[in-house]
C-alpha cells in the first residue's frame, strides 16, 4: 500500500493521469470484511429473531444521497450494505414461512461469490464451466426421477416455464417462430390454480391468454382428467391447436400435485406436448412418504424446478428439464456473424431463451457435492413432517380451522375468533396475516382458497426446528385475540377461554 493510502479507499484519479485498474485497495480486508459480516449473518439465521432491527436516520438519508461522483470507501460502503441488509427481510432465517422462500443454504453463498468472481458466460462455451452445468442438470434430474435429455438453467420459474412452452409451440406448430401464428388459434391447459406464469408464457409467446383453459379441480385440489380430455378434443374439433398441457406438481397456493399419470394418458394418445410446473413441489418427488404423489413424471416431456425453493440455494436458480433432445434448439437455435457455429457445434445459447447466463447453477452443484442427495432428501421429509404437524395442531385447536388435508408443504388455516360473519372472518384473517409481517416472529403470507381469506405458511426452509411449529400457532392466537376484541368491541380473551 502506498503511503498515506487508506485501506479500503478508491484513490482519487486525477485528470490526465494514468487510470488504475480498478481494484480495491486493500482487497484481503475488505474481504476478511465481509466474512466477518457473512458469518454473523448466518449466525443470526441459527436461531428465530424476536424482532427486526430498524434502519438509523442516517442511514436512511444516505439513501436518499444522490450519485456519487468522486470514489468512496469500500469499508463504509460494504458497513452500509450489511446494515440495510440486515433490516430487510429474509427468507433464510428460520421462521420465515411466507410465500415460498428457501433456505439460502451456506454452500451456495459460497459457491455465488466464486462464480461472479470468475463470471463465466454460460451463451457461448465456457469452458470447465459448461461442465458443471451439465453435470449438475444430470443431477437435478436424477434427484427428482426425470428421464432427462437436455435442458438449461434459467433465472427462475416463470423463464423455465416460458423456454418449455416455447419447445412446445414450435413442436405443434413448426415454423411458428419465423412465419409467426398466421391467425391460427393456439391453446394452452392447465389447472385453475396454475401459476400465474403459464398466463404470463402465453401471452409473451403468442398464445394469447384468452386461450388459457382453466381446468377445473377434483375434490384434491387436482386437474381432471375427463375436463382436461374433453377440452382437448373439443378445440381440436374447433380447429383450435394445442399447444400443451401444464400440470403444476405443487401449486402456489395450496400444494397440490396434478395426477401426472392421469394427464399422460390423456397428452399420449392425443399427441400434446405435457409440461410440469415443479418450480416449487418437484423437489418432493425425491422424498418418500410424498414420491407416490408424483407418479407418470417419466411420461411427462418437460418439467420446471426451482433450485432457489426446495432445494436450498439463492435466487436465481431454476432448471428447466426435457425428456427429448433437439426440442430446445429446434425452438431456438440461429446463427449469428457474431456468434458462429464453430466446427458444427452449436453454442449453449442455441438452447436457452436468454443470452448472458452467470453460472448459477454451481450453487446447485456444490450444495449436492457438500450436502448429498440423502441430507436433501431428509431435509426436504423434515419440512413435510413440520406442515403434516402443523395441519394436526390446527385441527385439534379450536381457534383455528384448516381449509385442506395439506398434500406437501403449504398450509392454509384461518383463526375464528368467536361467532364472526364469514366477511368479518375474511377481514379479521387478512388484518392477522398483517399483524403477523408487521410483529415479525412469524413471517406469513396472506392468501384466498375457496374465497375465504386465511394465513399460509410454506415450510421449504431447513433451517425450521420442530420446536418451531406450535410458535405459529402460539403467536397467531396471540396476535388474533389482540386484534379480533379491538374491532368487536370485546375484552381480550385468554388462552384456553
Ligand atoms: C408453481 C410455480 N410456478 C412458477 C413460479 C414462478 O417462479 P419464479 O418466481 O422463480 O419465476 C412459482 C413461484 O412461486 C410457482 O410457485
Amino acid at each position: 500500500m502506498s503511503p498515506g493510502r487508506q485501506p479500503g479507499r478508491m484513490e482519487p484519479t486525477p485528470q490526465h493521469e494514468r487510470v488504475d485498474l480498478p481494484a480495491l485497495v486493500d482487497r484481503e480486508g475488505v474481504l476478511a470484511d465481509l466474512a466477518r459480516v457473512i458469518a454473523d449473518a448466518w449466525a443470526s439465521f441459527d436461531n428465530p429473531r424476536i424482532s427486526e432491527p430498524e434502519l438509523d436516520a442516517e442511514l436512511i438519508e444516505r439513501l436518499g444521497a444522490a450519485l456519487p461522483g468522486p470514489p468512496g470507501d469500500a469499508e463504509e460502503a460494504l458497513a452500509d450494505a450489511a446494515r440495510v441488509l440486515d433490516a430487510s427481510v429474509s427468507p433464510s432465517r428460520p421462521l420465515y414461512l411466507a410465500y415460498i422462500g428457501s433456505t439460502g443454504l451456506e454452500i451456495g453463498v459460497l459457491a455465488s461469490a466464486l462464480a461472479v468472481t470468475y463470471d463465466p458466460n454460460l451463451a457461448v462455451a465456457a469452458g470447465g464451466a459448461d461442465l458443471v452445468e451439465e453435470q449438475s442438470l444430470r443431477w437435478v434430474a436424477e434427484f427428482v426421477g426425470f428421464p432427462f435429455a437436455e435442458g438449461a438453467f434459467t433465472s427462475g420459474g416463470m423463464t423455465s416455464n416460458l423456454t418449455a412452452l416455447v419447445a412446445a409451440r414450435e413442436q405443434a406448430v413448426p415454423g411458428a417462430r419465423r412465419d409467426g401464428l398466421g391467425g391460427r388459434r393456439l391453446a394452452l391447459y392447465c389447472s385453475v390454480e396454475a401459476h400465474h406464469s403459464v398466463v404470463r408464457a402465453a401471452e409473451t409467446c403468442g398464445i394469447g391468454s384468452a386461450w388459457v383453459r382453466g381446468i377445473g379441480l377434483d375434490e384434491h385440489r387436482r386437474m381432471r382428467r375427463a375436463e382436461l380430455a374433453a377440452a382437448i378434443d373439443a378445440d381440436r374439433e374447433a380447429g383450435v391447436t394445442p399447444v400443451a398441457v401444464i400440470a403444476t406438481a405443487g401449486t402456489t397456493l395450496t400444494g397440490a400435485v396434478d395426477p401426472l399419470d392421469q394427464l399422460a394418458d390423456v397428452c399420449e394418445p392425443r399427441s400434446v406436448w405435457l409440461h410440469v410446473d415443479g418450480a416449487y413441489g418437484l423437489p418432493a418427488a425425491a422424498a418418500p412418504s410424498a414420491a407416490p404423489l408424483f407418479a407418470g413424471l417419466s411420461r411427462v416431456d418437460s418439467a420446471t424446478i426451482d433450485a432457489h425453493k426446495w432445494l436450498g440455494v439463492q435466487k436465481s436458480c431454476s432448471v428447466v428439464l426435457l425428456r427429448r433432445g433437439g426440442a430446445l434448439e429446434a425452438a431456438f437455435g440461429h446463427e449469428e456473424r457474431y456468434m458462429l457455429h464453430e466446427h458444427a457445434t452449436t453454442n449453449p445459447v442455441d438452447r436457452t431463451l436468454e443470452y448472458s447466463r452467470p453460472l448459477n447453477s454451481l450453487r446447485l452443484w456444490m450444495a449436492f457435492r457438500v450436502h448429498g442427495a440423502d441430507q436433501f432428501r431428509a431435509w426436504i421429509e423434515q419440512t413435510l413432517e413440520h406442515a403434516r404437524e402443523l395441519a394436526q395442531l390446527i385441527e385439534a385447536h379450536d381457534e383455528f380451522e384448516l381449509l385442506y388435508e395439506p398434500q406437501l408443504s403449504t398450509v392454509c388455516f384461518r383463526h375464528l375468533p368467536g361467532d364472526s360473519a364469514a366477511d368479518e372472518l375474511d377481514r379479521h384473517n387478512l388484518e392477522l396475516a398483517e399483524a403477523m409481517q408487521r410483529d415479525g416472529r412469524i413471517y406469513l403470507a396472506p392468501a384466498v382458497v375457496d374465497d375465504r381469506a386465511c394465513l399460509r405458511v410454506t415450510f421449504v426452509n431447513f433451517r425450521t426446528a420442530a420446536e418451531s411449529v406450535p410458535r405459529v400457532l402460539d403467536v397467531a392466537a396471540e396476535l388474533g385475540r389482540i386484534l379480533a376484541p379491538r374491532r368487536s368491541g370485546r375484552r381480550p380473551q385468554t388462552r384456553g377461554s
